[in-house]
């Protein structure tokens, strides 16, 4: 796999999009691109998504193949109409009729019963289909251009944390993809929720933009998927049973009552680390941040403050760590409550479980 991928900027539409008709010339390029049965990345509000034409089995198979994915791990479609839902689904069952209203376009991702012999390998030939209506311009627009449903995961190496930036697909992909849409950083910074709709009550299969709190507020009663708390259980999401969103060095979540706590351990923990001769990098908050020795790498993820910060710097976060060739990553750990349920699954799987109590 090696092509010339091309790349365009189209940031300036983000603010203003009036201004930049230039920006709907290269959107209307990268369409053509999809089109044509190529792959194109395109910023959301949550992440990149890695775009194809979702109807077309050898489109998607290309997908799977640049981002070396489990092919048993199906994709989200995304449209940026109501009108394209029809053809995709078996029913609108009422329930996710009041969600769209709520929060579409938006960072939710429902899961329907799929209409028969559509999507086959999207779907990783499931009788369900995940679509959402992502809402960034870029994306609404790139997808309103192309006409298609456009299956997109997240437009990262497998395994990899997924991109929050351009140049982040860039380091993951470029040369393996037809071309890039820098609409510079994405907003929230973790991944769309995934609820199942197919029951009577919205089931979360995987935690995101969109809290538990706020699908319940609407649907009045929601639950988890409990593959997502007990390891013992199969996820009904299948792409939530890997280990994912993965820096190279190994980490470890640091759980404690307080932050004094946390940082102590961290302190002793990432010294003795250090002794043995590992390179450590700390994962601490703006808050934390000056507390530790200056000879780790210590990098700030938001504010403690404000959880919607640490969601939005995470993945960054993680890469630098990559960058920095640490051997060892000690997290701070969160309150799981609002979108601290999102960023602390995400943690989890990139530490691949590993906890440390203090
Ligand atoms: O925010 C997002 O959702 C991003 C942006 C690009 O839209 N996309 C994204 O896609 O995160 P991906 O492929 O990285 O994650 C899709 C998740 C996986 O965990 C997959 O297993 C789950 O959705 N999924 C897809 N179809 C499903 C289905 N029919 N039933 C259950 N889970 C499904
Ligand atoms: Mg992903």
């Amino acid at each position: 796999m090696n092509q010339d991928t091309k790349y365009w900027i189209v940031d300036k539409i983000v603010d203003d999009p009036s201004a930049y008709p230039q920006g709907y010339q290269f959107i209307r390029e990268a369409a053509e691109l999809l089109q044509k049965n190529e792959l194109v990345a395109f910023p959301t509000e949550t992440v990149y998504g890695l775009g194809g034409n979702a109807l077309a089995d050898e489109t998607v198979e290309k997908i799977y193949e640049a981002k070396g994915r489990p092919s048993d791990n199906p994709l989200i479609l995304h449209i940026s109409n109501c009108k394209q839902l029809e053809p995709l689904v078996a029913e609108i069952p009422p329930l996710a009729k009041s969600l769209m209203e709520a929060f579409w376009p938006g960072p939710l991702t429902l899961v329907f019963p799929k209409k028969p012999g559509i999507a086959h390998r999207a779907s990783a030939g499931l009788d369900t289909l995940a679509i959402r209506m992502p809402a960034h311009p870029v994306a609404l627009a790139l997808i309103e251009a192309a006409g298609l449903p456009v299956a997109a995961p997240s437009a990262n190496l497998s395994g990899r944390p997924s991109p929050t930036t351009a140049q982040h697909v860039r380091e993951d992909l470029n040369g393996r993809i037809a071309g890039i849409l820098d609409g510079g950083a994405t907003g929230i910074g973790v991944e769309s929720t995934v609820v199942d709709i197919t029951g009577n009550i919205p089931v979360i299969l995987r935690p995101g933009g969109i809290t538990a709190e706020q699908v319940a507020g609407i649907a009045g009663d929601v639950e988890m998927d409990p593959g997502l708390v007990n390891e013992a259980v199969a996820p009904k999401s299948p792409g939530m049973k890997y280990r994912h969103y993965a820096p190279k060095g190994e980490m470890w979540l640091i759980e404690g009552d307080t932050v004094d706590n946390m940082a102590e351990t961290i302190t002793r923990l990432a010294d003795k680390a250090r002794a043995d001769g590992k390179k450590v990098g700390i994962m601490a908050t703006e808050e934390s941040a000056e507390r530790y020795p200056a000879e780790h790498t210590v990098l700030a993820c938001g504010k403690r403050t404000d959880l919607l910060t640490v969601a939005h710097h995470l993945y960054d976060v993680l890469r630098q760590f990559d960058e920095r060739h640490v051997d060892l990553i000690l997290a701070e750990t969160f309150p799981e409550k609002g979108v601290g349920v999102a960023v602390m699954n995400r943690l989890g799987k990139a530490a691949g479980g590993k906890r440390y109590i203090c």
